[in-house]
């Protein structure tokens, strides 16, 4: 962790390891996010998760909500599928961040990291199986419980 009281925001929920550098966030927000469902996976703690989601991993559920059950319809036509989802287990502040695997100080849009002002992680995931509005998918890699912003079909899938 840093020595350097500049860099802790008060109301700091995570820590800063050495050299990390965060900014002071915005007043307020440009823009709202409807979450769409959660994800359900087998993971508790980000230390469980995997790094990055793969085809060959555990099934996990999407649970949509209700409300849009329409835009489902013809979901099961396709294999592959972009999940875009909201990484809420992590501060938005950080510029300079240092990964334990890279090392360095790495910018954080040079990263896949979910510490990002706008914390949207994606993964191409394939889908297994639909009942109603739960579909199955493999290739994720977040906790339990993360929020679903969107899907999007994958084009030209295999
Ligand atoms: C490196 S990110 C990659 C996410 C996505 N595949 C991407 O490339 O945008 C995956 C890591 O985020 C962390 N993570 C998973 N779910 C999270 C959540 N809900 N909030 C904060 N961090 C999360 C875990 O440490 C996991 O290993």
């Amino acid at each position: 962790m840093s020595d350097d009281p500049a860099a802790v925001p008060s109301g700091d929920r995570f820590g800063l390891r050495d050299g990390e550098r965060c900014v002071a966030l915005p007043a307020v927000p440009d823009a709202g996010v409807y979450f769409i469902g959660r994800i359900r996976t087998p993971w508790r703690s980000r230390a469980d998760c995997p790094k990055r989601g793969s085809l060959d991993g555990p099934v996990c559920t999407l649970e949509i909500d209700e409300r849009w059950a329409e835009a489902l319809t013809g979901v099961e036509a396709h294999t592959r599928l972009q999940v875009l989802y909201w990484m809420d287990q992590a501060r938005r502040d950080l510029v300079l961040q240092n990964p334990g695997h890279v090392g360095t100080l790495v910018g954080t849009f040079a990263l896949r990291s979910p510490v990002r002002p706008n914390p949207i992680a994606s993964s191409e995931v394939r889908l297994e199986g639909r009942e109603g509005c739960r579909l199955q998918v493999r290739g994720l890699d977040c906790l339990d419980g993360t929020p679903l912003v969107d899907l999007k079909p994958i084009h030209g899938e295999k």
